[in-house]
């Protein structure tokens, strides 16, 4: 557990915006995870949130932190206050190659609605839009394959830069979250 923390990304961010399948919600908790997220939060009308499905996430929603966000617009906002950049996925005009952007700053990335796409209120927040390039006929991907491409160039550019060799939460950080996990650790194993 400890090694896992020592890489996690405090300054890397996941922001699912209505993302409602509870397979992709699943799927893109897994990969977030897995590439050292710490925090993902979500947008979703109802208060419970699309089903966390735990054959898909096989337990990586337990060490992430996950919450939902009534107020996407003032979240996204705070982001920005703090110094982060705003990376929307958009497939409309306006858009880069999201192999552009620089991941390495302080980074939230913005994924949308598998029908409606990111919301439009949302777009005006954005530092970079972004695109994976497409070839095909279909004009778009599945969200949670999306999520990954772009969340693995974020992972690759952070690793050569070093950022995943020194811990970012202190050391007292460090602890809580252990604290916590442990126990979760135990009560899930009890659970068996
Ligand atoms: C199925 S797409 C939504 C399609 C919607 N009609 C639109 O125009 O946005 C669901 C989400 O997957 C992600 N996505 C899908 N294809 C993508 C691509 N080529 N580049 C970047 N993100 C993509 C985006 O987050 C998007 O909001």
């Amino acid at each position: 557990m400890r090694e896992v923390l020592e890489k996690r990304q405090r300054d890397l961010v996941l922001f699912m915006d209505r993302v409602r399948n509870e397979h992709n919600f699943s799927a893109l908790i897994r990969t977030a995870e897995a590439v050292g997220i710490l925090r993902i939060f979500y947008g979703y009308p109802d208060p419970k949130g699309p089903p966390i499905n735990e054959a898909v996430t096989l337990g990586a929603h337990r060490w992430v932190f996950l919450e939902r966000v009534e107020d996407p617009v003032e979240k996204l906002r705070e982001f920005l206050r703090d110094g982060y950049q705003v990376v929307v996925t958009w497939l409309g005009a306006g858009t880069r190659d999201f192999r552009e952007v620089d991941y390495t700053r302080p980074t939230v990335i913005v994924v949308g609605n598998e029908v409606e796409g990111v919301s439009p209120e949302l777009l005006p927040l954005a530092t970079h839009r972004i695109m994976i390039p497409m070839m095909g006929m279909v004009r778009s991907l599945n969200v949670s394959v999306a999520t990954g491409i772009i969340l693995y160039e974020a992972f690759r550019q952070r690793e050569a830069a070093g950022l995943y060799e020194r811990p970012q939460l202190s050391r007292k950080e460090m602890e809580a979250i252990l604290e916590k996990w442990a126990y979760e650790d135990i009560i899930t194993q009890r659970r068996r």
